[in-house]
């Protein structure tokens, strides 16, 4: 067989990473990596306060040292435009005032010749403070709420209430009302956020560490007044986003600053602990789980009350209430978000935002009416499986949590646990287990893309799109491959660039459905271009066939009723003497599907644990996810976010927490020797497993998400697991050793 062409689906199978080699071989770019002549280098200056005014800023020392080419700082940057717009939750005003609201806000920034001269010199900047008494406590200021107006998602109200709560709770048969708290986390993905700014007369090019190419562009030409095509953002590789890289920051504004004041290209890359203060993280979430039930185990009442800090510009407020109305039956429901605001610097969305805190409360609280209740974990859970969306009223695209649990319990060995808390028991190892319910919703967002199809048998497929490492580029390459019939190889998928057509970010989970969409359209509209080729064509052997009598198989259009007669697109191209080939174009955009029904992917997650009877230590010795969600592109891309979720479950449940100094409101562990993620020695053999499910309703591909989910629910059910274990409910995450002593 010609192996230009391809019979067999790809999409599903498990491809290898398409940019593996080139990352291995240090060949992919990152941000900071790209060359440009006579590049300079920016670095940060931070407020040391929390709140108050500068009163001077004194850079003459500074600006004498070697190599400093130029000092920003509130009282000589350029003004930025505020054009109102909403679109984009972070605005990355910067240098516009004396005015400080936290601590390590950008307050000026020392352009030289090189990093160290810049770094340098900024140490001599000296900054006087008027500084006022910092809210910086959020303990102090549980109190001192206020309802929010809105959240980040319109269609999440800050309140959400069905039937009668507060009635139907105390008249319940047994009841948990319990407080969880999730504390600070940061998404510290391994690349730093890094950005190099240039100028070209009124052209811009940033090459950025962006999860969202079209969003920077269009931040960027907001602030500075510019037209959208002046403005070229370029991401090719990215080593990490979790979030903190679908806004563009701070940073990336001074870059662009600076650049201009210079005339030259200029770079900031950010410290590890400037990434703390000043490029968002997961605010802390108080959390009050209320649950009423019949001695059924049927859920009658819940109540999920959220408090969050938030800044002083109230921008980012923690949805942690989320997945509450639409996860359980439960006919009355209560779940208000309320907001502290604090001199804090801003927060932002991390990995699953909303459902990843709102699930460690809800699953654990959900674990411990099952052990009030002597029920099984899952037989409750089973008892309150709604048939439909009980918030939306809608029919679900599909579900499949309860066959989740099924087949999970089934691998996991469940039905062999002791009834019991705190009844296994190895030496000194004291063995747990726990389950708890994954959920994220199942998103889309319009998305182009397009093709060139050139006679050698290649395309060459562009979209702004970006892969954060969630295989975006293997699962566009698998779609283009099967909608063309192509070998994989023949296929070059281009992406991180505002110049390719436009797309969402990378975010919300949204990334393959949404991009998948596009692709899929650009291919079908090249096949269409083609095939209309050959209609009047005399020369085709297809020549007056209608499009209905004529089918696509491996590169080829053949006649329906006889396969000898057909002809190959190469064919098709040369023949007509389109030598630079042939485009195509795909717009694709959501239908009314959203409105017709609930989309969500659903995962069931079991975890072991070993915790150490004298020392408290806990080892995750066990971890099954099992998920149903939708069309599975790629099983080894796909398994490998899923366990990447869990990985970061792992540290969410044992080790990871934000710390502020409630002296000076600054996080007190900025780095990774103090901010602890999970690293392999932390994670055992982690075993992922998709169901088969078939959505036709969620979009073209029946592809749900898939980089989210899997952290979603693996906190709570390590946590159910220590329970298991120990007999100790720990509701305050981490579960470092000192809390099972
Ligand atoms: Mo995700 S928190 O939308 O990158």
């Amino acid at each position: 067989m010609n192996p230009t062409f391809r019979k067999t689906p790809l999409i599903g199978e498990p491809l290898d990473r398409v940019d593996g080699r080139l990352k291995v071989t240090g060949q992919a770019k990152y941000a900071a990596e790209f060359p440009r002549p006579n590049l300079a280098y920016g670095y940060i200056i931070q407020s040391t306060v929390a709140r108050g005014e500068i009163s001077t800023i004194d850079s003459s020392k500074a600006e004498a040292m070697p190599g400093v080419l130029a000092i920003l700082t509130h009282e000589n940057a350029p003004r930025l435009i505020d054009n109102g717009e909403e679109e984009h939750f972070t605005k990355p005003f910067v240098l516009q005032s004396a005015k400080i609201d936290h601590f390590g806000q950008r307050i000026g920034l020392v352009v030289a010749e090189t990093f160290e001269q810049a770094r340098d010199a900024a140490m001599q900047v000296t900054v006087n403070y008027h500084a006022a008494e910092p809210n910086v406590s959020f303990e102090k200021n549980l109190e001192n709420t206020f309802k929010p107006e809105k959240l980040l998602i319109e269609e999440l109200k800050p309140e959400t209430r069905r039937g009668d709560f507060e009635k139907a709770f105390s008249e319940s048969e047994i009841c948990v009302d319990e407080i969880y708290v999730v504390p600070n986390q940061h998404n510290n993905p391994m690349e730093p956020h890094a950005t190099i700014a240039e100028w070209d007369g009124d052209h811009l090019t940033l090459h950025d560490s962006s999860q969202h190419v079209n969003g920077a562009q269009k931040t960027m030409a907001g602030l500075f007044g510019l037209d959208l095509k002046n403005v070229h953002v370029i991401s090719p590789f990215i080593g990490g986003g979790f979030g903190c890289k679908v806004p563009a920051w701070e940073h990336v504004t001074l870059a662009v600053m600076a650049a201009k004041r210079v005339g030259r290209p200029v770079k900031i890359v950010l410290s590890r602990q400037q990434m703390f203060p000043g490029v968002g993280y997961r605010p802390l979430t108080w959390q009050r789980m209320r649950i009423g039930a019949k001695r059924t185990g049927e859920i009658t009442a819940l109540g999920h009350e959220i408090r969050t800090p938030t800044d002083v510009a109230h921008e980012y407020i923690e949805h942690a209430g989320a997945a509450t109305p639409m996860l359980y039956s439960a006919p009355n429901l209560l779940v208000p978000h309320l907001g502290v605001e604090l001199n804090w610097p801003r927060g932002t969305i991390m990995r699953a935002p909303g459902n990843t805190p709102g699930l460690f409360a809800l699953e654990c609280a959900l674990d411990e009416l099952a052990y009030a209740l002597d029920l099984d974990p899952i037989e409750l859970r089973k008892r309150n499986e709604p048939p439909h969306d009980p918030q939306k009223n809608l029919p679900w695209s599909t579900r499949n949590l309860m066959e989740c649990f099924r087949v999970g319990a089934d691998k996991f060995d469940w039905s062999k646990r002791s009834k019991k808390a705190g009844a296994m028991r190895e030496g000194r190892k004291l063995i747990g287990v726990g389950v708890a319910s994954a959920t994220f919703p199942a998103l889309r967002m319009p998305s182009s893309a397009r093709v060139r199809l050139t006679p050698d048998g290649r395309a060459l497929v562009q979209l702004a799109a970006t892969d954060i490492g969630t295989g975006t580029y293997t699962s566009q390459t698998q779609v283009a491959a099967d909608t063309l019939g192509l070998a994989p190889e023949r296929i070059t998928v281009q992406i991180g660039d505002t110049d390719f057509p436009p797309t969402p970010g990378s975010g919300g989970s949204w990334g393959a459905a949404s991009y998948g969409s596009g692709v899929l359209q650009a291919c079908a509209d090249v096949r269409r271009k083609l095939l209309a080729l050959t209609h009047g064509d005399a020369h085709s052997p297809l020549k007056g066939l209608a499009e209905n009598e004529i089918e696509f198989r491996a590169g080829r259009f053949v006649a329906k009723n006889d396969s000898a007669c057909g002809e190959s697109f190469t064919e098709i191209l040369k023949r007509h003497s389109l030598t630079e080939g042939i485009e195509g174009h795909g717009r694709a955009k959501p239908g009314d599907e959203e409105e017709k029904f609930s989309m969500h992917t659903f995962g069931a997650q079991f975890a072991e644990v070993q915790v150490d009877a004298d020392t408290g230590e806990v080892h995750v010795s066990r971890f099954l996810g099992v998920f149903a969600s939708g069309r599975i592109l790629n099983e080894k891309t796909a398994s490998s976010q899923i366990s990447g979720g869990i990985v970061m479950g792992i540290g969410m449940a044992l080790s990871e927490a934000s710390i502020v100094d409630e002296r000076y409101g600054q996080f007190v562990n900025a780095d990774l020797a103090g901010y602890h993620v999970a690293v392999n020695r932390d994670a055992p053999q982690i075993e992922v497993m998709f169901l088969e499910e078939r959505d036709d309703k969620v979009n073209p591909l029946g592809v749900k998400g898939l980089g989210e989910v899997g952290l979603t629910g693996a906190a709570a059910a390590i946590a159910n697991a220590i329970y298991h274990a120990t007999g100790k409910r720990i509701r305050e995450l981490p579960i470092t050793p000192d809390k099972l002593l």
